[in-house]
């Protein structure tokens, strides 16, 4: 049994559905309600926990005794993070000593989704052996994260991630359907061009994610596209596909937002290992674009 956190978010809809159409049996856990559609499937479970509450993970991991679990809830987004430290921390930090402690006691494998924000962009294009040295504190709780669960006493995978785009099923919006509605609706919207990603289809992600778990592979593994792209170029892409005026488009600078967090100005992450190990292989930004919107 694989047990997910953060389910219900962006990622973890689609973890769960891809896992569910491999045959895996899916325990998903998140915080709220229930908003995945799959109890169609006598392979899926769904349990509300929050992961701040040790007694709560305990009595979960007591009852399913997960052999695989999937860490992809987060306190993700970096200026929330910023504005509320403390939470970050207790959310991305002490939840993931909880969820170790519990997966120790089973010797289950443990996964865990990471970010492009431990770097600190003056370099651009990160290998998994690169230094980490985050500049927000998003970026630092998750950096964090990864030294406990290089801790950890059985088998670990830390995937590091960018950018992630595609259809938001249950999670948050992206930036290709925040531009499509601030367009529809007439808006202007300030993008980015002083920052570098390698924007990352999210179906990609997961499948990677099912191909490591496949070959129970350990250690530190990178998965995005292989797009280099500022999110204002991935903004005017995203208009000219589904044919909107990009005129409301602007460009924009960090300093001109004055947004909480800091961002590191050039990521992007080097997928070779992923290629030749996981046999990782993602779509083009532009094939991205066609599946999001047709
Ligand atoms: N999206 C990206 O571009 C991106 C890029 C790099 C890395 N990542 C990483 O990928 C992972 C998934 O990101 P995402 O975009 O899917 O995020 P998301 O849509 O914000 O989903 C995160 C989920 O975490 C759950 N959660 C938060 N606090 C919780 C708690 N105390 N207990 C239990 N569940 C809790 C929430 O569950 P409820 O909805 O039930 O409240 C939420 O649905 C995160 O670790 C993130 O850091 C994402």
């Amino acid at each position: 049994m694989i047990l997910i956190t953060g389910a219900n978010g962006f990622v973890g809809y689609y973890l769960t559905e891809a896992l569910l159409e491999k045959g895996f049996t899916v325990l998903a856990t998140s915080k709220g309600d229930c908003r995945l559609p799959f109890s169609y499937s006598s392979f899926f479970i769904y349990e509300q926990m929050d992961f701040t509450d040790p007694f709560a993970v305990h009595d979960i991991f007591e009852k399913y005794k997960p052999s695989i679990v999937i860490h992809a809830g987060a306190m993700s987004k970096p200026d929330e993070c910023e504005i509320n430290q403390w939470e970050c921390y207790v959310t991305n930090v002490e939840a993931t000593l909880t969820l170790l402690a519990n997966a120790e006691e089973l010797k289950s494998f443990f996964v865990f989704i990471s970010t492009d924000f431990v770097f600190d962009g003056e370099k651009g294009m990160y290998s998994e052996n690169d230094m980490v040295n985050p500049v927000n504190f998003y970026g630092q709780s998750k950096a964090d994260a990864e030294d406990a669960v290089k801790e950890y006493k059985y088998d670990w995978a830390i995937v590091r991630t960018c950018s992630v785009y595609g259809k938001p099923a249950t999670g948050k919006q992206n930036i290709l359907t925040v531009v499509k509605s601030k367009i529809e609706n007439r808006e202007k919207y300030m993008v980015f061009d002083d920052q570098v990603r390698t924007p990352t289809y999210v179906e990609d992600f997961v499948k990677g994610i099912v191909g490591l778990i496949g070959k129970r592979a350990t250690g530190v593994y990178h998965l995005a596209g292989t797009d280099v792209l500022t999110p204002y170029e991935m903004a005017i892409k995203t208009a000219e596909y589904i044919g909107l005026d990009t005129s409301y488009i602007q460009r924009v600078t960090w300093v001109d937002l004055k947004q909480p967090a800091k961002r590191p100005p050039k990521t992007g992450l080097v997928i070779g290992k992923a290629k030749k190990e996981l046999g990782f292989d993602p779509i083009s930004f532009e094939e991205g674009l066609k599946n999001v919107f047709e």
